[in-house]
């Protein structure tokens, strides 16, 4: 296993990209995450006053979204959880409590890990997730997923038993996809439920992806998007771009609605 990075890749746009520390920064976390074996403690990152300062405005502002546009669930996940405000947590710390709640672990890796993989680990109620910070420059936006996405979006789901099961369901029907083809319909579907669904809830759309409920801009106009029906032949032939606000959006008519066909799908996937 290549366990020092020297240098990580970022897309021309990316608001770090021609910040040398801020590359030397992601290089020596993602070094320490490469180095890490399963069955061993979760290296602990020192994070910086700048990514805790970070971190406390992008969780602040986001909690207080949430009681308006998240749905019940994740809600009550959250505080279940109980994630610091004013520092980022140690995903060592984040994985004893999820795993105290739900069964899932939360795995470091050093970046983005091939599609197969990070579905797979799913199967095994096994989160991979990323522990470097967002640049500063811009601490509402990312391009790729960071631990505050990973974190404020996934994790707090995962102490959701319903929703932890549901990622279960999700790794397992992955494993089943025989194809590049059919992995990139379950990776569709996944998209629009796991991570920008929404559900009718109490009369309004909440939502329960996990792209929603850590963007801080895209929270606040969501309802604004082209609503349709809760159906996933549409959803897993949908294109999408990941670099803006989603246009369209699928609606549940519940929650409770959601977990019993996302489930349902999940558990019968078997495509070529
Ligand atoms: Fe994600």
């Amino acid at each position: 296993m290549r366990s020092v990075v020297e240098d990580v890749e970022l897309p021309a746009d990316h608001p770090g990209v021609s910040d040398p520390a801020y590359r030397a920064r992601r290089a020596a976390i993602a070094s320490s995450a490469a180095a890490y074996v399963e069955g061993s403690p979760i290296p602990e990152v020192t994070y910086t006053r700048e990514e805790d300062s970070v971190w406390r405005s992008v969780s602040t502002e986001l909690a207080r979204l949430h009681e308006r546009y998240a749905v019940g669930a994740y809600l009550a996940g959250a505080a279940q959880l109980d994630l610091p405000n004013d520092r980022v947590p140690q995903l060592r710390e984040v994985d004893a409590r999820v795993h105290a709640l739900t069964g899932f672990h939360i795995r470091p890796v050093p970046g983005l890990v091939p599609t197969r993989t990070f579905y797979g680990a799913l199967a095994e109620r096994r989160f991979l997730s990323t522990q470097y910070v967002r640049h500063h420059s811009v601490p509402f936006y990312t391009p790729e997923p960071d631990i505050v996405h990973e974190i404020i979006g996934h994790a707090n789901m995962l102490a959701s038993p319903p929703l932890a099961d549901l990622y279960e369901r999700a790794g397992r029907a992955s494993l089943r996809a025989g194809s590049d083809r059919a992995l990139e319909f379950f990776s569709r579907v996944f998209w629009f439920t796991l991570e920008f669904g929404v559900v009718r809830e109490g009369g309004e759309m909440r939502a329960y992806g996990a792209g929603l409920l850590s963007s801080f801009g895209e929270l606040q106009v969501f309802r604004g998007a082209e609503m349709r029906p809760f159906e996933l032949d549409a959803m897993g032939t949908m294109t999408y771009d990941i670099t803006r606000y989603q246009p369209v959006l699928f609606a549940a008519e519940s929650f409770e609605s959601m977990v019993d066909e996302l489930g349902r799908f999940f558990d019968t996937f078997d495509r070529r």
